[in-house]
């Protein structure tokens, strides 16, 4: 059997409240009184009720006041208001507030029976499709990356498929597109779960500290080894070893780290005794790494070491049908984080967010859904707190395409580059503005303005140059 519901009763009026009580209690209601919203508040904040029936003018707290404090809308229980005759225009401006109902006094009883069946309904439908979005979530994801996209569903098929073996995995993807994440879900999903995970992210450490970082020294190896340091690779033995950037690894480096890869041992700097682990490699790059191979930048022999198994992370705006997803569980997860309450986002916000190319990926889209749940008043995010990046710039580039061309990949290309260059033209070609503009890394840009063959420097003398 189901919980009986819970019902608190509010007025100052001590026959009402209790001759209220009573009738719902003998319906078998679980209920509770209170005198007024400020005590109301005391007693509903222990221990919540599934619905309220509340006197519009009561001392200390009226009703108005504690639906507020409630929440309003947002209030997770179904706040009834109960008006004298004649104060029913105060009644209807708290619905508007977002009071579920009202009714006035003096009553009948059947009436109150009747909006108080229609709470309860509402009640179980709105938990249901709270219940219903989360269960929707869970089914379209793996382990915490979400994808419902058909490109997403088959990546999960292979990534379980290999996740039980030690073999070598390189994780490509854009910035942004979830690789650190698939590599813990994939060390989540194999037998060395329980062992550590350590990552490295191989371009942001010097070169020189590099190979120490990640083999380790012994004392007196160099100068300031004053005592024997564990590298990364013994940190990580029996467990999961994730090198990010692997594309930034310098020539030198890839050596070692080929030896290594199969020898299954490391020599510490400064020692020549060999040591063994056992360590699973996971790499990523954002890089075509066989285009950096056929460029001479990465040794053909550790890419294909590294390339044993290899999965690819479609970008954002190759499969748009996951946006509302990933939009309702950031949202979910900044309600918990700063413990607002938006609810969801109006059409027309979905639609530009939909239409946005997204050169940032998913953590560009998790960034602005944090800054619109922080900007937001009501319940709702609305266009006006996307980014004019978001709201504006898309449509009206999109306009400028030539005609016939349907290519996404050609065309987001496009944008990508003329986003570019207005953000250097925007920043007088600095680099490190510019990247922050456009939502990526440094590395990424400096990758792109390769790419591009965009020079930053002669943006030089523009707006923000001359200043
Ligand atoms: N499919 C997804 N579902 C849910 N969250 C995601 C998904 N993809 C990425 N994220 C989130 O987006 C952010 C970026 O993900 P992550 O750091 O794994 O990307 P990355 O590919 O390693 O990026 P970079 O190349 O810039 O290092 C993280 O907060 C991550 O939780
Ligand atoms: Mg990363």
């Amino acid at each position: 059997m189901s919980e009986p519901t819970r019902i608190l009763v509010v007025d100052d009026e001590e026959n009402v409240r209790r001759s209220l009580a009573g009738v719902l209690s003998k319906k078998g209601f679980e209920v509770e009184q209170a005198p007024n919203g400020a005590d109301a508040l005391k007693v509903y904040r222990q221990n919540p009720f599934d619905i309220v029936l509340c006197d519009m003018r009561m001392p200390k707290m009226d009703g108005m006041e504690f639906l507020r404090e409630l929440g309003g809308a947002d209030a997770a229980a179904e706040v009834i208001l109960m008006s004298a005759y004649g104060d029913i225009e105060l009644a209807r401006e708290a619905v508007r507030a977002g009071a579920a109902d009202y009714f006035s006094k003096p009553y009948k009883m059947d009436e109150v029976m009747l909006r108080i069946s229609i709470a309860e309904q509402r009640l179980k439908l709105r938990r249901e499709n709270i219940q219903l979005k989360q269960e929707f979530i869970q089914q379209n994801s793996f382990e915490k990356i979400i994808g419902r996209a058909e490109s997403m569903q088959s990546m999960f098929r292979t990534v379980l498929k290999i996740a039980e073996f030690k073999s070598t995995v390189l994780i490509s993807g854009e910035s942004g597109t979830g690789k650190e994440l698939l590599a813990r879900a994939i060390h989540v999903r194999s037998p060395r779960k329980d062992r550590s995970f350590v990552a490295i992210n191989c371009g942001a450490i010097p070169e020189n500290l590099l190979e120490s970082e990640l083999f380790g020294y012994v004392r007196g190896a160099f100068t300031d080894a004053i005592r024997n340091k564990l590298g990364l690779f013994e940190e990580a033995d029996s467990g999961t070893l994730f090198l990010d950037e692997i594309g930034e690894l310098p020539l030198g480096l890839q050596v070692k780290l080929l030896r290594v890869l199969q020898e299954e041992e490391i020599r510490r700097v400064g020692e020549n005794q060999p040591r063994k682990v056992d360590v699973r490699i996971l790499a990523a790059t954002i890089r075509d790494l066989a285009d950096e191979v056929r460029a001479g930048r990465f040794r053909e022999d550790l890419f294909y070491r590294l390339n044993v198994l290899s999965v690819k992370i479609p970008p954002l705006r190759d499969r748009s049908e996951d946006i509302p997803l990933l939009v309702e569980h950031f949202l979910q997860r900044c309600n918990r984080k700063l413990k607002t309450k938006v609810r969801g986002v109006d059409p027309v916000a979905m639609k530009l967010l939909m239409e946005y190319a997204w050169p940032g990926n998913v953590r560009e889209l998790e960034n602005q859904m944090e800054r619109a749940v922080i900007l937001c008043d009501g319940d709702r995010i609305t266009p006006d707190l996307l980014t004019d990046k978001v709201s504006k710039t898309a449509p009206q580039s999109a306009a400028h395409l030539p005609a016939g061309q349907l290519s996404i990949k050609k065309t987001t290309r496009a944008m990508e580059e003329e986003l570019i260059k207005r953000a250097l033209a925007e920043t007088g070609g600095n680099r490190t503005r510019a990247a922050k503009l456009l939502e990526i890394s440094h590395r990424t840009l400096l990758y792109k303005l390769k790419d591009y063959r965009i020079d930053a420097d002669s943006y030089a003398g523009t707006r923000e140059g001359r200043r």
